[in-house]
């Protein structure tokens, strides 16, 4: 029997499968740290964190070594199985303690105001439904709890518009573990009921050519008290 076809019975495939992609990430998200300046702006997006915090899609975990020691807990979400046990193993390097566990940003599997602060960074590109996975940060937050987020979206002139919504009708999903160009998390955080903090465009590379993902955006936004 091939080895591809086993299964336990009875176990669920899971919720985000992207074996191929995952891999791929591993490599090229390790690299981009110090490449593209990740992990500058890692360290940028968590600085001043403190308390019980929630990170959903976690990846490979290269968020973890940039918890500041004020956080007490990091619950840390990821779906996808590959990239699940890089970050129970970047986990274990962590300064502070954090707890892997598998689910999906659309039912997120905690209790409701758990959190002082949830952390997405490069996901709500690829989650299935971005105002459900915001109403779920918004469930497990704390009232005036805060969101840090760092995402990249629709962005340059109409030409690059243009190109980042046709690859999203067509190649780029699919070969990016569901991720999408042209998606505005700033308005999408908005329109599912979150104060905006300050938050600023980044280009990612810094220096480099403008790519469909290139457009970024760091910031914090406040779930209301
Ligand atoms: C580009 S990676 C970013 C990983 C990590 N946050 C980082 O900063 O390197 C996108 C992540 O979103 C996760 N993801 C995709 N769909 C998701 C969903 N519905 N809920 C939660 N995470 C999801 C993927 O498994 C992957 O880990």
């Amino acid at each position: 029997m091939p080895l591809r076809s086993v299964r336990a019975r009875g176990v669920p495939r899971d919720a985000v499968h992207h074996p191929l992609f995952a891999r791929c990430y591993a490599r090229i998200s390790v690299n981009a740290e110090t490449r593209m300046g990740m992990a500058r702006v890692r360290e940028r997006l968590l600085t001043g964190l403190s308390g019980r915090v929630i990170e959903v899609g976690a990846g490979n975990g290269l968020n973890f070594s940039h918890y500041p020691d004020t956080v007490s807990e990091v619950v840390a979400i990821e779906p996808e199985r590959v990239l699940r046990h890089l970050a129970v193993e970047a986990a274990l390097r962590a300064r502070v303690p954090v707890d892997v566990a598998p689910g999906t940003a659309e039912a997120l599997p905690v209790k409701s105001e758990a959190f002082d602060a949830a952390v997405v960074s490069l996901v709500l590109c690829s989650v299935r439904d971005v105002p459900r996975a915001l109403a779920e940060l918004r469930r497990v937050l704390r009232p005036g709890g805060q969101v840090r987020f760092f995402e990249h979206g629709r962005g340059g002139g109409r030409v690059m518009t243009s190109a980042q919504r046709a690859l999203d009708r067509t190649l780029w999903p699919p070969l990016s573990g569901g991720c999408h160009l042209s998606r505005e998390p700033v308005a999408a955080l908005r329109e599912a009921g979150f104060t905006l903090g300050p938050y600023r465009r980044v280009m990612m590379p810094e220096n480099g050519p403008a790519l469909p993902s290139s457009y970024c955006v760091q910031g914090t936004a406040w779930r209301p008290a």
